[in-house]
């Protein structure tokens, strides 16, 4: 087990756009599990990389409703539609949370850790979730797209 501590708002990591991932070496499957041993100490539906002080793109993402986890490698949002304004928080700006208006519909492309091509077609929170966490590698917060952040 290896649980890292989750980067709080503030921190730089948190506003530096991420690198790609270039192959899959033992770093990669070490961040894998560290992403997955740190979000599964924490009640969070979502982790992205630089939110464990890593600098690089690859998100997990559970929405705990017992579909299978989603772990990413380089995501990316290929086609959206629609907009949809819902909750949502941030494991690393704990306390609060944002109305924040998202694409109803998303489709993602990204590897898994065996580098295969993988598509997803999303809606609703599982769309939000990607959005929220792709976010992430770019150094952008929730909070800095909510039309309204409160505490929760
Ligand atoms: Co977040």
């Amino acid at each position: 087990m290896s649980v890292k501590e989750i980067v709080q708002f503030g921190e730089s990591v948190l506003t530096k756009v991420s690198k790609r991932i270039e192959g899959i070496d033992k770093q990669t499957i070490q961040l894998a599990k560290d992403l997955c041993d740190t979000l599964y100490n924490s009640t969070g539906v979502g982790l992205a990389a630089p939110q464990i002080g890593i600098s690089k793109r690859m998100i997990l993402i559970d929405l705990r409703d017992g579909s299978d986890p989603i772990l990413l490698i380089n995501p990316k949002i290929t086609e959206q539609s629609g907009k949809e304004k819902d909750i949502e928080g941030c494991l690393s700006y704990p306390g609060y949370e944002g109305i924040v208006e998202r694409p109803e519909k998303v489709k993602v492309v990204g590897f898994n850790l065996k580098g295969e091509k993988i598509r997803y077609s999303a809606s609703g929170l599982l769309a939000r979730a990607f959005c929220h966490e792709i976010d992430h590698l770019d150094g952008v917060l929730y909070i800095d797209r909510a039309e309204k952040v409160y505490k929760e």
